[in-house]
């Protein structure tokens, strides 16, 4: 029997894919060599990408310099970063969580210190959110959990084992483009269109309008002539769906909580667009 990959996610993270991998698995092309995820978030298809395909290239980017600071620790730091995380747990409380948030937001946690911060505050704040304010000072509430797990010694040595060789960058999507070469598999999965004007689709200072939309689908079809497959998770609204003409379109059932209020689970439809048939 084949063993499902276990996928070593070690943040919480708004829009997370781990839930609907095994839909979205099915509609991955047979082989991936080289793989770009250039919204990488919490990295769930990152992570089930490298074990399931074993791809000789890889390269993950997100806009979010914490985030991918965080990446890069886990990669190149692994023992320290449990170390912190040891004496981070150890000390959690309403109060110690807002006195790190301060020192985070006046940038005085620098290096693997800056990183446990980030993984601390992401498990311990409310609803598990990365928000931040016009100051971009990241604001987000103590969450008052009950034992939060804070970090699992043996889910960040095996991610730290996966990013191993990965080339991880601080970027706008965008800019993967020039490196874009025939049979390259990109997975995009960016802050979705809004359903309902309330939707929470603000994942950093910038928000996400009609012209991202449109300047993300310039993208795809630029990657498309050099000859990349193309998979991207979207909201099921028809103006998503004229943007990409010619391409294929697979609904996919995906539950919500993260932005809801805690504990609120909904089931929402939410759309993958490939530019590629579904074998291949
Ligand atoms: C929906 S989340 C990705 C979730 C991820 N697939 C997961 O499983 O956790 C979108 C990500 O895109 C990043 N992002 C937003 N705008 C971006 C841009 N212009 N270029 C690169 N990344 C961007 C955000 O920081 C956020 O981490």
């Amino acid at each position: 029997m084949k063993m499902k990959p276990k996928v070593p996610t070690f943040l919480k993270w708004a829009g997370g894919k781990r839930r609907i991998l095994n839909a979205l698995q099915p509609l991955f092309p047979k082989k991936i060599e080289r793989y770009f995820e250039p919204f990488l978030g919490g990295g769930s298809m990152f992570f089930y990408v490298m074990q399931k395909y074993r791809p000789s290239f890889a390269t993950i980017s997100d806009i979010n310099a914490d985030l991918v600071e965080v990446y890069k620790t886990v990669r190149d730091n692994p023992h320290e970063l449990i170390k912190k995380l040891k004496g981070f747990k150890k000390k959690d409380s309403e109060e110690f969580y807002y006195r790190t948030r301060d020192l985070f937001n006046q940038k005085k946690l620098q290096g693997t210190e800056r990183s446990a911060a980030f993984i601390y505050m992401n498990k311990t704040a409310y609803s598990g959110l990365f928000r931040v304010n016009s100051k971009n000072e990241f604001n987000v509430p103590y969450g008052r959990y009950k034992n939060a797990e804070v970090f699992d010694e043996e889910t960040l040595s095996q991610a730290s084992t996966l990013l191993q060789g990965v080339e991880i960058k601080c970027q706008d999507y965008r800019d993967i483009l020039g490196e874009i070469q025939d049979e390259d598999f990109i997975y995009l999965d960016p802050c979705y269109d809004p359903i309902k004007k309330t939707s929470f689709v603000q994942y950093t200072p910038e928000k996400f309008s009609k012209s991202d939309r449109e300047r993300l689908s310039r993208f795809v079809l630029s990657a498309q002539k050099r000859g990349a497959k193309v998979l991207l998770s979207n909201n099921n609204v028809s103006r998503v769906k004229r943007l990409y003409p010619g391409f294929y379109f697979h609904p996919i059932n995906a539950p919500r909580s993260l932005g809801a209020r805690v504990g609120a689970k909904s089931e929402v439809i939410e759309l993958a667009i490939k530019n590629y048939a579904s074998v291949v």
